[in-house]
């Protein structure tokens, strides 16, 4: 046997090279993988290792069914400056027959997204979409038994998936898996696909909780284990509104819901005057735990970050089940937390004048900010620059993009600009040097402090749509007396925020464009392009970008 030795060497050394080799493409796969990382304060989504800003919009819901529909839309946002479309994959279509998948579709939608040079976040449309439940595959949809229906408090039969069902949650997560296993076998190497969005505005309509049996059965029992752990270990950073209900309710670490949470005051002749917070806690823990569990199936399988889109409260359907109650609001994001860990991010679809109250909302806890529906006109250009600027957004997305916003001539001027300064916002991010205005809503001026300076933008005289447009303004600090400006339709105005004493002018003023990353000025900018010799003018009819320096005199 002496002579086997070396042969069985041979043997040991290609099995420990195929181990390496294997390891390493894992591990090389796993760090070029889309994933979060954190930058400072930001959180920024790494694509193929660097960091990746989502100019972005969504598709509307039935686009993706047919890519002969598709086919002329592709150009057209590509020409708008999108770098990523959202894009819905339709549980029914994915799984026609139970446990026989066809992702013809994907297929299709990866290769078209691929040949215009675009990067797809897919959207699961599972077992809910708009708090309803209508893209789950007709097998389950007439097989009431099998596959259980939330019930209202009259014990009729909504047409919502109830979460208190196994059968439910396992079929969801078994088809989210099949198509997280697929995508790691066809775009596991390419990353054309970046994030998941996990289901899509979750939470029941039309009353405030289920009412099946075994939901009221859970209601009054005892409030889970693990959410009561969660929520001591994280007692001082809840979000208020929770904090404030578990404080009123005297803190008790054990109990009923009702005991922990307190009792809703509810007023049947007005759901306006009534109350269900605890309610929506108890939905939004159910939902959490269900959608948490589908989102790690897929995860197990191809790990790339993974966020829900949240139906906002309003304030004309203030109360819950006028809105999905139980879906990720603000107010109840910490339940989600405790009860879905495999969500990355928590995001608003937001239509709304106070968006800048949304974003703010969105980002306590150190959650991420992703838009992945809003306007998509000038109010939603301003918002984009808002986001990014002043949030340190991942990605900016209107809704309806193959509609009329994918040609939304203000949209796709502030992508434009936004996409030349892209490299700076991303190296920017999380360190406090970068921030952005936004004047709406009747405001004729803003002031924000960045860096040396404080920095005002005020609607020009002559605006675009008055004082009901919006228009915003992204700044950089680049240097101590240096500033790199995307802005449109205002004045910027400098006073000196170290030394207030200390008058501010203007030093050089260049506007320009970037180009490969690259500043290529155009005019250098003077006497009545500088309002008043002291201010930068950006024009009413695009995003313009400006680089100044500035100095003081007394
Ligand atoms: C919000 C949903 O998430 C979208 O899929 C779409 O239905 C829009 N509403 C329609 O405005």
């Amino acid at each position: 046997m002496p002579y086997m030795k070396p042969r069985l060497h041979l043997l040991a050394a290609a099995l420990v090279g195929l181990v390496l080799t294997t390891a390493s493409a894992r591990s090389q796969s796993e760090t070029t993988t889309p994933h979060l990382r954190k930058q400072g304060a930001a959180t920024q989504l790494i694509v193929d290792g660097k960091p990746f800003l989502a100019l972005a919009g969504e598709l509307r819901n039935s686009t993706t069914s047919s890519p002969a529909y598709m086919k002329p839309i592709w150009p057209r946002l590509t020409a708008a400056h999108l770098n990523t479309v959202l894009a819905a994959v339709s549980w029914e279509l994915i799984e026609p027959q139970e446990n026989r998948f066809d992702f013809t579709l994907v297929d299709d939608l990866l290769h078209d997204a691929r040949a215009n040079n675009l990067r797809l976040v897919l959207l699961w449309f599972g077992s809910w979409k708009n708090g309803k439940s209508t893209y789950q595959p007709l097998w389950m949809k007439t097989n009431q038994v099998r596959f259980p229906l939330i019930q209202n408090e009259q014990g009729q039969s909504l047409p919502t998936l109830t979460t208190f069902s196994e059968a439910n949650r396992d079929a969801d997560a078994r088809a989210f898996a099949a198509l997280m296993r697929h995508l790691r076998q066809v775009d596991g190497s390419r990353h054309t696909v970046l994030m998941m969005q996990v289901e899509n505005e979750t939470g029941v309509l039309d009353t405030p909780r289920d009412f099946c049996p075994a939901a009221s059965r859970a209601f009054h029992g005892p409030a889970p284990i693990e959410l009561m752990d969660y929520l001591q270990a994280h007692k001082d950073q809840l979000i208020p509104q929770l904090h404030q209900a578990w404080e009123a309710a005297g803190f008790k670490t054990s109990g009923t819901w009702e005991e922990v949470f307190g009792k809703s005051t509810v007023n049947k002749n007005d759901w306006r005057a009534s109350s269900f917070f605890t309610e929506e806690i108890f939905m939004a823990w159910h939902y959490a735990r269900y959608v948490g569990r589908v989102a790690a199936a897929g995860k197990a399988e191809y790990n790339i970050p993974m966020f829900m889109n949240t139906w906002i409260k309003q304030e004309i359907s203030g109360w819950p089940g006028a809105y999905p109650s139980g879906g990720p609001q603000p107010t109840v994001m910490d339940i989600w937390h405790a009860g879905a860990p495999a969500i990355d991010i928590y995001s608003p679809d937001c239509h709304l004048t106070n968006f800048t109250d949304w974003c703010r909302w969105y980002t306590q806890s150190g959650n991420p900010l992703f838009i992945p529906e809003s306007a998509g006109d000038a109010v939603g250009a301003a918002h984009a620059l808002w986001t990014f600027g002043r949030h340190d957004a991942i990605g900016f997305s209107p809704f309806g993009i193959d509609g009329g916003a994918g040609t939304n001539v203000a949209l796709a001027q502030a992508y434009d600009a936004i996409s030349q300064i892209a490299p700076l916002i991303l190296e920017h991010q999380g360190n406090g040097t970068m921030t952005a205005i936004v004047l709406e809503n009747g405001a004729a001026s803003q002031t924000v402090r960045l860096g040396n300076y404080n920095l005002e933008g005020r609607w020009m005289s002559r605006n675009p749509g008055g004082p009901t447009n919006s228009l915003a303004a992204l700044f950089i600090s680049t240097g101590p007396d240096d500033y790199v400006i995307v802005a449109r339709g205002m004045n910027v105005y400098f006073t000196a925020a170290t030394d207030p004493a200390d008058s501010v002018a203007l030093a050089t003023v260049e506007e320009g464009v970037y180009a490969g990353g690259k500043w290529v000025p155009g005019r250098r900018l003077n006497g009545d392009e500088t309002p008043e010799w002291k201010a930068l003018r950006f024009g009413a009819d695009n995003y313009t970008i400006q680089r100044v320096k500035l100095f003081r005199y007394r």
